[in-house]
């Protein structure tokens, strides 16, 4: 199983195919396997590394408390272990807040943006009670109460009716996040900054992806997003809630693979 030791703390990742490199960053309360069908189709042209961040998936819980610029210095130490000078780096909603970050603090290391389901703007003052009411429930109740009360926001109902193999599938990875990483990432999520200057300052060339049934990160955010990154793309999964990676995984593809495409040097 991979891992790199990070101050005590292992952190397990997946590194698969060859050439350019590619870098997916996971949203809350989940883990690299959402990735499932990127790593499977993206790893036919590009090295592909996803990481579970602190506290989620098979990496340990964290140490200390968390923060979204703390999850960004690990994805650079895992690139930094690799080898890996620059990437394209692809995050979905906390994962967008991650690599929004990313742009902050490590530009030098991002050569082409894909973000994914999520927002620049910083939680509104109710946003920040509701992060406060779910910590209080993730102590009480565990992880288990977290993915019950997400899972209607994760999927679209069609999705929650038709795919009872994919709700598991969701249900599970959320269940089995730690109580320690749900607390830290909420956290980490209430306290983010706004990253809208961050978006207009970007240089490399970016895809903007949302999903047309998102109500967490609804498309008049996505919409802002590739307005406020000079040339961004955009691409619109229309029968999608949060997870369009899971929901849609050929349209995410391709959106993915054609902007790859035409973005990434080989
Ligand atoms: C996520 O999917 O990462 C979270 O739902 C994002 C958020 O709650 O802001």
């Amino acid at each position: 199983m991979p891992t790199i030791d990070l101050d005590g703390v292992s952190l397990y990742y997946t590194d698969e195919g060859m050439g350019e490199p590619v870098v997916l960053i996971h949203g809350f309360p989940l883990s690299l396997e959402m990735w499932t069908p990127q790593r499977a189709a993206l790893s036919a042209d590009y090295r592909v590394i996803a990481l579970d961040l602190r506290g989620s998936g098979r990496s340990d819980p964290p140490h200390h408390e968390l923060s979204i610029g703390a999850y960004a210095d690990d994805a650079v130490a895992l690139m930094d272990a690799l080898g890996i000078g620059q990437a394209t780096v692809g995050g979905l909603s906390m994962g967008g807040y991650v690599l929004m970050a990313l742009l902050r603090r490590h530009p030098e290391r991002v050569s082409g943006v894909i973000l994914m389901a999520t927002k620049a703007t910083a939680d509104t003052a109710s946003g920040k009670q509701g992060r406060d009411d779910m910590i209080a429930l993730a102590r009480s109740d565990g992880a288990a109460a977290i993915a019950e009360k997400m899972l209607p926001r994760m999927l679209t109902s069609r999705t929650r009716s038709e795919d009872p193999g994919l709700v598991d599938f969701v249900r599970s990875m959320m269940a089995s996040t730690s109580v320690e990483g749900i607390v830290g990432a909420l956290g980490a999520m209430r306290d983010r900054p706004d990253s809208t200057s961050t978006l207009e300052g970007v240089l490399v060339p970016s895809l903007v992806i949302g999903g047309g049934a998102d109500e967490i990160a609804p498309p008049a955010e996505t919409e802002a997003m590739q307005r406020a990154i000079p040339g961004a793309e955009f691409a619109l999964i229309p029968d999608a809630a949060h997870l369009l990676n899971l929901e849609q995984p050929e349209a995410t593809n391709r959106a993915i693979l054609d902007f790859m495409g035409r973005t990434v040097q080989r």
